[in-house]
C-alpha cells in the first residue's frame, strides 16, 4: 500500500555513508567504537551506577567485544547508532552516547548517554549530547530526539535541561529495573519548533 509521506530520511542514507566521528569542544571526540574499547567497557561497567540504569552488568572482556561488534552493527542495519566518547588526545574512553530506536520515517531516536566516573562533573556529557543532536539534526536528516530517564535520575535529568531538551511529562511505571518499576521523565528535542503543521 503507498505511503502518503516521504520518509525523513531515507532508508540506506546512513548505511551508505561512513560512520562520521563528531568533535565536542576542543578535547573530545564521539567516535565509532572500536574492539580495542572492550577493556575499558568492562571496567566502566563495574561502576554502581551504570550497572544501576543501564540494567547490566559485563562480566568479561569477550562479552563486551560482542556490545560493540551489536554497537557496531547498528550503523549499517540503520537501527541503532553508537559513538565511543573519547579524549581527543589520549584516546581514553570518557563514555558512550547512542541514538537507539532509529525510526527513519520519522526522523526520530531517543539519546543514551553514560560516562565513565573520572570523567563526570565536568559538562562533558550535556556538550556531547549537544553536539550528537546537531550532526543528528543538520547532517543525518533527524526532526526529533527523545530522552527519557528514571524520575530518580536526578544527574540524567539535569544533562537533558542543559542539553536544551523540553520535558513532555512522566510516564508512570515506563520500565523496569533491578529494583522495579520506574515512572520515565520524558523529554525531547525538535530540529525546527513544533506545531508548525496545522492540521488539514
Ligand atoms: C548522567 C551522567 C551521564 C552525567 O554525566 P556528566 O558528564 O557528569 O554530565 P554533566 O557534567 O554534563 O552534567 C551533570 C549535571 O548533573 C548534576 N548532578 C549530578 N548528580 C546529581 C544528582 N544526584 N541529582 C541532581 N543533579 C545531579 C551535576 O551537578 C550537573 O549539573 P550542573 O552542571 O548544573 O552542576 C553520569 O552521571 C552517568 O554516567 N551516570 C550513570 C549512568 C546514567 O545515569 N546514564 C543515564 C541513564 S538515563
Amino acid at each position: 500500500m503507498p505511503s502518503l509521506v516521504s520518509p525523513a530520511i531515507a532508508a540506506g542514507s546512513l548505511r551508505r555513508s561512513s560512520h562520521p566521528s563528531v568533535p565536542v569542544g576542543t578535547d573530545a571526540l564521539l567516535r565509532p567504537w572500536q574492539p580495542s574499547d572492550a577493556d575499558a567497557v568492562v571496567k566502566a561497567f563495574t561502576d554502581p551506577d551504570i550497572q544501576r540504569w543501564h540494567v547490566r552488568r559485563a562480566d568479561s572482556v569477550d562479552e563486551a567485544q560482542q556490545w560493540i561488534t551489536s554497537w557496531r552493527a547498528g550503523w549499517d542495519e540503520e537501527t541503532q547508532l553508537n559513538w565511543a566518547l573519547v579524549d581527543r588526545n589520549t584516546d581514553s574512553l570518557m563514555g558512550r552516547v547512542s541514538l537507539k530506536g532509529v525510526d527513519l520515517h520519522d526522523g526520530s531516536a531517543g539519546v543514551a548517554y553514560w560516562m565513565v566516573p573520572a570523567w563526570r562533573g565536568r559538562g562533558l556529557c550535556s556538550q556531547a549530547v549537544i553536539a550528537l543532536c546537531q550532526w543528528a539534526f543538520n547532517e543525518a536528516g533527524f526532526h526529533r530526539i527523545g530522552l527519557a530517564h528514571s524520575v530518580f535520575n536526578g544527574a540524567s535529568c539535569r544533562v537533558a535541561v542543559k542539553a536544551g531538551f523540553h520535558a513532555e511529562g512522566i510516564r508512570k511505571g515506563a520500565a523496569l529495573h533491578a529494583d522495579g518499576w520506574h515512572d520515565m521523565h520524558q523529554h525531547a528535542l525538535l530540529a525546527a519548533p513544533a506545531g508548525t503543521t496545522q492540521p488539514v
